[in-house]
């Protein structure tokens, strides 16, 4: 009797196991911090149906930009993604000193590290970064933004 018993206590063990490591491939808690949004700079809104993008930087990155000088260190840029008028999700990227070096070389997107943040500010478990990596890393030219070519343009409005 208790052979057979050991043997299923290892089938659950092992799908335990398969189950942990499925849930790593999943789980993206990396170094991206919430951040300070009233600190933030709403320069631009892309708008799409029912879904309004608010997108927003710290002034010193705007001046970097500008400049065509590299983003500090420490920079956040967050897009907060309203569906029907309520906050939906935040998207967030952070910037840190040789934060890239957590990445292999083909995933890797400056020293930017990329995170999903329910209203709550939970991380979305759900959510492998790599994705929002392998997108924004055709922007490598300009910080890996979409929208850091509007933030020139930006004279206290947000950009449409
Ligand atoms: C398929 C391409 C794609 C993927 C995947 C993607 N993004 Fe983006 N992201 C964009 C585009 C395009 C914009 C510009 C705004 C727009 O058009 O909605 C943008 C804008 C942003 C911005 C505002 C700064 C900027 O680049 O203009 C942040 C922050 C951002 N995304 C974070 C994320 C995060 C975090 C993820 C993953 C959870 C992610 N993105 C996944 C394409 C993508």
């Amino acid at each position: 009797m208790k052979r057979s018993v050991m043997p299923a206590g290892l089938v659950a063990l092992s799908m335990i196991a398969t189950l942990v490591v499925g849930w790593q491939v999943h789980a993206e808690t990396n170094r991206v911090t919430f951040p300070e949004i009233d600190k933030l700079v709403h320069y631009t809104t892309v708008r799409r149906g029912n879904v309004t993008e608010h997108i927003m930087t710290t002034p010193e990155a705007m001046q970097a930009i500008k400049a065509n000088r590299p983003v500090a260190a420490g920079t956040h840029f967050v897009l907060v993604d309203h569906r029907d008028g309520k906050v939906f999700r935040y998207f967030v990227m952070e910037k840190g000193d040789s934060w890239g070096a957590d990445y292999a070389a083909g995933r890797r997107t400056g020293d930017w590290q990329f995170q999903w943040f329910w209203p709550d500010r939970s991380v979305n478990l759900n959510e492998n970064t790599a994705r929002c990596q392998s997108c924004h890393g055709s922007q490598s030219a300009g910080e890996y933004l979409f929208t850091g070519n509007r933030i020139p343009r930006f004279d206290g409005k947000p950009v449409e």
